[in-house]
């Protein structure tokens, strides 16, 4: 990540937009608690919960060089704790709802550099991840989330919101 970050500060020396959506989702912890795998969720919670975190570290100078200063990390509906209507999924969840608190406590420290953070729920899209029964094509929900950024740069505005702009309830 450290790497990365140079390379584009040489290149470009600033970013506008940073979006954290990379995540994985692995089948096994979609099981029952007698079920759970610790090795897993750690898996899970590095790549989903950390992951952007230690991206958003190494990449936070030149967002704060850019003049688009927005910080977007791709979460899911899987994060609310309040709207979860799940039994299992314990590992992908956790990580979601891990994602969205990051959110929230990285907007508190740049909300004075004028940076805004949001935490987006894509959609259930047909993607390796969604699967081939999912309502949306990827496409549909990138152009969502285009538009929802563009319309949500309040600082003091809803930060978790779904690819149709709609804001949803931790
Ligand atoms: N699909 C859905 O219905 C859905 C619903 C809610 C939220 N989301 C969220 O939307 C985002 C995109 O999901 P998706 O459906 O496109 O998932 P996907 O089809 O499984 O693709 C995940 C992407 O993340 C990358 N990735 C995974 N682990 C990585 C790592 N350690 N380092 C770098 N890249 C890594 C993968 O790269 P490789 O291909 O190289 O492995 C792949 O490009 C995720 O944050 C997901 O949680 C998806």
């Amino acid at each position: 990540m450290r790497r990365a970050a140079e390379e584009v500060g040489r290149a470009a020396g600033f970013v506008d937009l940073l979006i954290n959506n990379a995540a994985i989702y692995l089948k096994k912890p979609f099981t029952e608690a007698n079920e759970f795998d610790a090795d897993m969720a750690r898996r899970t919670f590095d790549v989903n919960a950390v992951g952007p975190l230690l991206v958003t570290k190494h990449f936070l100078p030149l967002v704060l060089a850019g003049s688009g200063k927005k910080i977007i990390n791709i979460s899911s509906e899987a994060g609310s704790i309040s709207q979860c209507w799940r039994s299992r999924e314990y590992a992908y969840c956790m990580s979601k709802a891990a994602l969205n608190m990051q959110s929230v406590i990285l907007q508190h420290r740049v909300k004075d550099d004028g940076v805004k953070v949001l935490a987006i729920h894509p959609g259930w899209m047909r993607t390796e991840m969604g699967g081939a029964d999912a309502d949306l094509d990827p496409s549909e929900s990138a152009s969502g989330i285009v538009e929802t950024i563009a319309r949500n740069s309040a600082i003091d505005g809803p930060m978790y919101l779904d690819y149709t702009g709609k804001a949803w309830e931790w």
